[in-house]
């Protein structure tokens, strides 16, 4: 059983300051790819790869953020070729994996998201509250949350902080960041809680004002929905007959699009005369398990697991799909930020 910390990785600089969320559940999940190759798309400080490789099984870790190389690095030394590491984006894992390997993945596990890490350090711009650069990106590519509060319109900021904040005072805050910006740049993470503190007020005890907003700009400055989305494509395309795909989401939008792309199936046929027939889609993936939850002795030592959401299924025979949208729930798709901002 995973004690909550033994899987943690040491480097020269110290021992990873991350506690995998849920992992014993996704060990479980991935069981009957332990034999095999399994991709970690989001590799982070590689919690879930090292007790991968500790039960025995290959691992290529994917993630888009340069800070987790040491990590990656520590596994090299550890387990030498059983572990790759490549530099990039899970939407791509399917290609990223041929880099390092021509052999049959068995298994790809997702556990979506912002890292503590990231989080943590206050120049990375995650956190409203620690003072640093309004930055908020992940890779080093694409605008900033800067960009995109000091540039956007006000319609577009307050769609983005609705759509993936779920706020309801979205145009108040909207507002306030444009009326704040005509005398100065907002470009710091507490000067953005301020205006919103400043635009909302504060309740005694409950959650800073700041927080919804600061999750939507965070998902729109990583293009997290789409992303996600394009990573569950992907995995449909990496893996083979009875391959696994493990996936952790932390808010119910997330989770949302996962439950509805391993539903996805068209009903059989139409019964309208006056629409074409339409072939009933075969099922690309056989549940294996319902959706968990962590449990209690985890939400003790880390009180983060609260939101967490796993979801597993195993691939049929079926060919992979086309990339879509349709019928996947995505919020803010009609946002079209690359258009708005640059492509990341
Ligand atoms: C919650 S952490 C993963 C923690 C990891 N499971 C562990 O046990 O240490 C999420 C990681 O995924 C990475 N990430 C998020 N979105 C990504 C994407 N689209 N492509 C690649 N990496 C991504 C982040 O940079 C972060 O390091």
């Amino acid at each position: 059983m995973n004690n909550g910390n033994g899987n943690q990785i040491e480097t020269e600089k110290g021992v990873a300051p991350h506690m995998s969320v849920m992992l014993d559940e996704v060990l479980d999940a991935l069981e009957p790819a332990m034999a095999g190759l399994i991709v970690d798309g989001t590799f982070g400080a590689g919690g879930y790869s090292k007790a991968l490789l500790d039960a025995g099984a290959q691992v290529i870790g994917v993630d888009q953020d340069k800070n987790v190389q040491q990590f990656a690095d520590a596994l090299n030394v550890e387990f030498g070729d059983r572990f790759s590491f490549v530099m990039g984006r899970f939407s791509e894992l399917d290609e990223l994996s041929k880099q390092v390997s021509d052999q049959k993945i068995d298994a790809v596990v997702l556990d979506i998201g912002v890292s503590s890490m990231q989080l943590d350090e206050g120049e990375r711009g995650f956190s409203f509250m620690r003072d640093g650069p309004l930055d908020m990106r992940m890779g080093a590519r694409g605008e900033s949350a800067a960009d995109l509060v000091n540039n956007a319109n006000e319609r577009l900021l307050s769609d983005i902080i609705f759509a993936f904040g779920e706020e309801k005072r979205a145009r108040r805050i909207a507002k306030a960041i444009i009326d704040a910006r005509v005398e100065a740049p907002i470009t710091t993470t507490l000067a953005l809680a301020d205006i919103i503190e400043q635009a909302v007020g504060r309740k005694p005890g409950g959650n800073h004002p700041a927080t919804r907003t600061f999750q939507a700009i965070r998902i729109a400055v990583n293009r997290e929905m789409d992303e996600l989305v394009r990573g569950l494509f992907a995995a449909e395309r990496a893996l083979g007959e009875n391959g696994t795909l493990v996936v952790v989401t932390f808010h119910s939008l997330e989770d949302r699009i996962v439950k509805r792309f391993f539903d996805a199936k068209k009903s059989a046929g139409t019964t309208s005369r006056h629409m074409p027939f339409e072939a009933a889609e075969p099922m690309r993936w056989r549940k294996i398990s319902k959706p968990k939850k962590a449990a209690e002795n985890e939400l003790m030592r880390n009180p983060r697991a609260r939101s967490a959401t796993l979801r597993s299924a195993q691939r049929t025979g079926h060919a992979p799909r086309e990339f879509s949208y349709d019928g996947l729930g995505v919020p803010g798709a009609k946002l079209n930020i690359d258009k708005i901002l640059g492509a990341v």
